[in-house]
């Protein structure tokens, strides 16, 4: 069981995820939203997720009312200063995550360690936006994080080893399995994935086969639990163009430029599931 609190920025797909995830491993979670709104429907994803586990006898109503009550939220970084972890869970871009790490060194307690779920960013040039870079990592859960087992650990040159082996402990904690990593543009997974996502992509707007038949074709051919358009859908075009931006400039390989139909996507306003549409529609 985990002891202490847990501060969380970021009320979207992944914050709540990890609300949910840091709650029912027994710590106190607060999340930081921007609005009551985007707040009550992070809490919202946590309620259901309990929810789903009653119904299915995984937990008791007892012992789910017991991690919902565990969660609060505000709208004040204030709010975070007695947490032991904060965790920056929002959107994927520099300039919004390096002006979070300076809100988070000012209302932070010096021993807190402050971590960030970027998929690609460099996790360095978030710790030197701060005065305590040496307690500064990644904590790099999965989309959705109460289902997928690993955390990948993001360790910059200047991390101290102490402040990498509370993360993997966090991680370890909440059920993870996690991987030490060096701060290197994607990591494991993104670097490996996503070249495979955006090709998809790509073979999808040439129209090698229908999008239905190029996710059956890589599920029933790779024994893979979903293909590779819905899983863009579900990582959220958006993220997904950030994170394939941010890989084409570290590397200079064209193979991670985002293909257009992805920006076009993008552009209209259609995200993935969490627009209600993005390569698919979704009710
Ligand atoms: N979606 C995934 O599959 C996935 C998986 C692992 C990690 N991540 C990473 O998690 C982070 C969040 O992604 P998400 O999928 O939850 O995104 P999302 O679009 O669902 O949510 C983004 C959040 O960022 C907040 N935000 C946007 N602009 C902001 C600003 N200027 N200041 C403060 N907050 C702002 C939004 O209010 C929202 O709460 C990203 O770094 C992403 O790369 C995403």
């Amino acid at each position: 069981m985990g002891t202490g609190t847990v501060g969380i920025v970021g009320s979207g797909i992944m914050g709540g995820g990890i609300a949910d995830v840091a709650a029912s491993a027994g710590y106190d979670v607060i999340l930081k939203a921007r609005s009551e709104a985007s707040a009550r429907s992070a809490l919202a994803v946590v309620t259901k997720s309990l929810g789903r586990r009653v119904a299915k006898e995984k937990l008791t109503q007892v012992e789910a009312d017991q991690i919902g009550s565990r969660v609060a939220w505000t709208l004040e970084y204030a709010d975070l200063g007695e947490a032991d972890i904060v965790i920056e869970s929002v959107a994927e871009d520099m300039d919004i995550k390096r002006a979070v790490f300076a809100e988070l060194d000012k209302t932070c307690k010096p021993g807190a360690l402050l971590a960030t779920n970027t998929s690609t960013l460099s996790v360095t040039e978030l710790a030197l936006t701060t005065s305590r870079p040496t307690r500064v990592c990644g904590i790099h859960f999965f989309n959705p994080a109460n289902l997928m087992s690993l955390v990948e650990i993001v360790v910059p040159d200047i991390c101290d080893a102490e402040a990498a082996a509370e993360a993997t402990s966090f991680a370890t904690t909440c059920g993870k399995e996690p991987v030490s990593v060096k701060d290197r543009a994607g990591f494991v997974v993104n670097a490996l994935l996503f070249p495979y996502l955006n090709n998809a992509a790509r073979m999808a707007a040439a129209g090698t086969a229908s999008y239905e038949d190029i996710d059956t074709a890589m599920k029933g051919g790779c024994n893979f639990p979903m293909g590779p358009l819905a899983l863009l859908d579900l990582v959220g075009l958006d993220t997904s163009v950030s994170i394939l931006n941010t890989l084409h400039e570290a590397t200079g390989d064209a193979n991670f430029a985002p293909v257009p139909l992805l920006l076009e996507l993008v552009e209209a306003g259609h995200l993935g599931r969490k627009s209600g549409r993005g390569l698919f529609t979704y009710d």
